[in-house]
Order: C-alpha cells, then structure tokens, then sequence
C-alpha cells in the first residue's frame, strides 16, 4: 500500500511536470507602449520535480532563463531579457513597433542549476495596435541610483509616474521605453554599496510639455550644464527622494510636427540618365593555362615525400645492424655487473665466517637491559600470561 502510494505520489510530480511543459501564457503587448514580463523565480522553482514539496521542505536553487521566438534561435529585436542573479527574477521587456503587429509565441527554458532540470514555457504575444494612442511629446529621464531591473517592477514605474505626472501637470502619461545605461554605453559601477548602472525612463504623452518641462530648452540651462555649473530650478522635486534624476541629461522629444522634405531638394523623375551601352570587360573571357601552377604545386611535395620515405628506409634497413651492436655491448656490461657483484658478496661471506666473537649481548632474544637476565622465550611465556594483563591500566 505505502508503495502504490509513492509511486501515485512520483506518477503526479511527473504528470505535473508535463502540464508545465506545456504550460502558455497569454500577454497583449500595445504598440509603442512600454511592456514587461516577470520571469517568476517562485513559480518556476514549484515546476521542478525536486521542488514537489513532499516533505513540507521548499527549495530555493538558482534559476536562469534562455528565450527565445519559437524556431528562432534569438528573442524579437524589440523583446529584451535581463536578470541579475540566479536567486532573482527574470524580466522580459521592450516596446513593440509597429511592424511587430501580431503573433508572436515566445519560448521561455528554466534551467534550474542545481539539479540540472529544465522547464519549458510558452508565452504567446498578441501585439496590438494603440488604437487612438498617440504620444509624440516625450521626455526621457536619467535616474542615476537605480538598476534597470529595479525599475521594471509596477508599483516603481508607478510611482515615478506620480512625479512625472505633477511636472507635466497631466495625468495622461504612460511608459514609453526604460533602457540600462548600460546599453548605451554607460560603464559597469564599482561593487561598492548604493552604486548602480543608471537606467532611462522614457514617458510619452499626447498633453503638450508643461512650462516646467520646457525650461529645459531653454539655452542658459543648456549652458550652465555644459559648464557643469549647478542648476536653478523651479520644479525640481516633484520626485520622491529616491530617485536621483540627472536633470542635465533629460530629453525632451516633439514628434507632434510631421516631419515635412526639407525645402532645397527637388525630387527626380526616379530614371537614370542614359549612359550607352554597358561593354563588360573582355579579359575575364580569355583563357588561361593552369598547367605549369599544377604541376609545381604538386611535384614539388611530391619529390619532398619521395626523399623522405628514402630516408625513412634507410634508417629502417641498413641503421638496424648499428642498433643490435648497441644492444649487445649493453649486455655485456650487465654480465659483467653481475659478476662483480657476485664475487664481493662472496668475499665478505668467507671474511664473516673468519670472525670469531660472540654477538652483542643486546640482540639476544629476551635480554633485559636493566637487570642483565638472560630468559628463555619459553619460560617468559609461562610466568606471564601476556593476554590477562591489561593494556591501560585502570584508574581510580
Ligand atoms: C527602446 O530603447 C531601446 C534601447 O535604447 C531601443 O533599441 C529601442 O529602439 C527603443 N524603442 C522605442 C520604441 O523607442
Ligand atoms: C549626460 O549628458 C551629457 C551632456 O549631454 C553627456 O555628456 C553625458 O554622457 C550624459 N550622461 C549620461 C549618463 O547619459
């Protein structure tokens, strides 16, 4: 019974671990709109056979993640993966344009680096369009203390919203791109605490630019940044504390003008001019005689193997003869060895018998030292019965 309930306990974790093999999600990124997936960490770890808590026990490996678009061996060039650490989170993020309009069916792997498991998800991407969402006034913010994955979290992002909305004085604002400084060239911080990669925000909105916005075009500021002077501004901390804004390096972008052909270029009527008759070249026709490169790129090694296979077989036949002489000699001089040998170890066998003094007292068997008696190995034996005397003697 206790067996057939192990075994139904395995047959379920591995019934489990199929469904989420096959496990999708569906997500509905909007055009021009800044989209992110959490990579769960926790809900990846429950989908490892390991982690089936049978004994109450959870785990925490580390987990890392490969994605990729389904037959494809990248992500979409608008889809953008990080993760700090294996014991962290993975995020996918980006903004679809639109010519991403669409399906698009995302392949998450879980690799889980303990126990070398892997699971498999699928995330289908139904892009759509922004309907009757237009943001062609942007500002893209420089925050210095953060990390891009800090940042990507909802309740951050909305809450650096709350201070953007009361610069802009609009509430109509959404997230239009977040990039690590990293990806545009900015340097890996020291590992010291509190130093961060810095990260940019980008905000869109369709309400035009507020005065204080705008007083970052002015070209005074534009100066006194230039110069690297300190800045006087009237609406500078409209953010919480926490986030460190370069207000140098804010952007402010108007796409609400069409960009109309600068005036000065004239168009063409799309037609070359006629230039005659295109003559190709007639020297690629000639023919040309390969027959003296073939043969000194082939004689040539050719002749160099043919001298080294002779003297190869002159080495293998006629040196063979020089080699069994060597060989002999060496004999030779072993025999020799061994005769010597044998006649110094016979010398001093006859100069031992000629010594005629008994032997040191001392390599006798059973000699005590200490009181000179001389025992007989047999007689020791029977005054003391070595087994019954103890070998750490006891202590009171
Ligand atoms: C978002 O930022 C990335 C990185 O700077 C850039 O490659 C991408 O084109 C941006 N997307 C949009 C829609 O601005
Ligand atoms: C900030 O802006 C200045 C001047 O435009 C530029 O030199 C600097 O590289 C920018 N810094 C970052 C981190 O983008």
């Amino acid at each position: 019974m206790a067996v057939f309930a192990v075994w139904s306990c395995f047959f379920a974790a591995f019934l489990t671990r199929c469904l989420a093999v096959q496990t999708s999600h569906n997500v509905y990124p909007v055009v021009g709109v800044l989209f992110v997936h959490e990579l769960n960490k926790d809900y990846f770890q429950e989908e490892f056979l390991r982690s089936q808590t049978f004994y109450g026990i959870s785990y925490n490996d580390g987990i890392t993640f490969s994605t990729n678009l389904q037959s494809f061996p990248d992500r979409p060039g608008w889809l953008r993966y990080t993760q700090r650490t294996p014991f962290q989170n993975g995020y996918l993020y980006g903004t679809p344009t639109q010519a991403d309009v669409g399906r698009q069916v995302i392949e998450v792997n879980a690799f889980n680096r303990k126990t070398y498991e892997t699971v498999r998800q699928k995330l289908i991407f139904s892009i759509q369009e922004s309907v009757g969402l237009m943001l062609p006034y942007q500002v893209e913010f420089f925050i210095k203390n953060k990390d891009v994955e800090e940042v990507l979290l909802e309740e951050v992002q909305q809450d650096f919203q709350v201070g953007a909305e009361s610069m802009w004085n609009t509430q109509r604002l959404s997230v239009v791109n977040i990039t690590s400084a990293l990806d545009r060239g900015g340097r890996v911080p020291l590992p010291i605490e509190g130093r961060k990669e810095g990260v940019y925000i980008k905000m869109g909105s369709d309400v035009p630019f507020s005065p204080c916005l705008r007083q970052f075009l002015d070209p005074k500021i534009q100066q006194r940044c230039s110069e690297q002077l300190p800045l006087t501004l009237h609406c500078e901390d409209r953010f919480s504390p926490q986030y460190q804004i370069i207000w140098c390096n804010l952007t402010l972008i108007d796409n609400s003008q069409p960009v109309h052909p600068t005036a000065g270029t004239v168009p063409g009527d799309g037609i070359l001019q006629d230039a005659g008759e295109y003559n190709p070249p007639s020297e690629s026709l000639e023919s040309r005689d390969y027959y003296t490169d073939y043969m000194i790129t082939t004689l040539i090694p050719v002749v160099l193997a043919l001298i080294l296979l002779l003297i190869l077989i002159y080495i293998m036949c006629c040196r063979r003869e020089g080699l069994e002489k060597r060989e002999a000699k060496t004999t030779d001089i072993q025999l020799f060895h061994h005769h010597s040998i044998q006649d110094n170890t016979n010398e001093l066998r006859t100069m031992a018998n000629v010594r005629d003094v008994p032997r040191p007292l001392s390599t006798l068997p059973m000699f005590n030292v200490r009181t000179g008696e001389r025992m007989s190995p047999l007689q020791h034996q029977f005054n003391y019965d070595t087994s019954h005397v103890p070998l750490i003697t006891a202590q009171h």
